[in-house]
């Protein structure tokens, strides 16, 4: 059943919630960020790479968010999970949800990974599940999207990106350097967005 979208944050991006009150505590304390940023060897200099990444992906995350999409769609079994009950495409469902997903591109390679940071990764994991999937835009669409799906697409979240990368003039060196960066953090993003499937103690 469709409910009431969230009306938009202040800064125009419906649904966008990211710092506000709104946003539940995440279960992982910053503790436990920690040991998961050293079990990926994400430290300071992998930050520092990031940041030079988003330099670039800044400008793309537009064009990175209709590639992937574009993957989905070609995908019935991926393109379900953004289509309506009756499985008809449901456009308005994708056009609400993107500027989220763009944004995510620009908050993985700008934002600190701190309090606010953690809680908002606990709510992108429940928003692909079962607790909070739809209810942001108040579409009536598939419930819940298998965890092994997001797993999975986070290889074409890395891969896809590569090219972006190289294509502003930077040594072989520099861009493997931004690269790994830039995969480490999809990996740790999605390790965050897993905890939402499974039991903490579990996890
Ligand atoms: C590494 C893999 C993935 C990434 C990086 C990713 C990223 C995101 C982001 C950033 C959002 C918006 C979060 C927000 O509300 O702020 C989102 C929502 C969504 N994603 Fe994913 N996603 C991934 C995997 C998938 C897969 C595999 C599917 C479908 C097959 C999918 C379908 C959706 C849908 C339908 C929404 C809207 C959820 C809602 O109702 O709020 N995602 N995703």
């Amino acid at each position: 059943m469709a409910q009431t979208p969230t009306p938009p944050t202040p800064d125009g991006i419906a649904g966008y919630s990211y710092g506000s009150a709104a946003v539940r505590r995440s279960p992982v304390s910053l503790a436990e960020l920690g040991l998961l940023r050293q079990a990926a060897q994400f430290g300071a200099e992998e930050e520092r790479w990031l940041r030079r990444a988003g330099e670039i992906l800044v400008d793309e995350a537009d064009a990175l968010v209709d590639e992937w999409r574009g993957v989905i769609a070609a995908h019935p079994h991926l393109a379900a999970y953004s289509a309506g009950t009756d499985g008809q495409p449901n456009p308005a469902y994708g056009a609400a949800s993107r500027p989220r997903f763009v944004q995510w591109v620009r908050d993985v390679c700008r934002r600190p990974y701190d309090q606010a940071w953690l809680d908002y990764q606990h709510e992108i994991g429940l928003r692909h599940t079962h607790a909070g999937k739809n209810r942001t835009d108040g579409v009536a669409s598939a419930p819940h999207i298998p965890l092994r799906y997001v797993l999975a697409f986070a290889a074409v979240v890395m891969t896809t990106t590569r090219p972006y990368l190289a294509r502003r003039g930077h040594s072989a060196g520099e861009l493997e350097q931004m690269y790994d960066a830039w995969c480490k953090a999809v990996i740790l993003h999605v390790t965050l967005w897993s905890e939402a499937y499974v039991a903490l103690a579990d996890w």
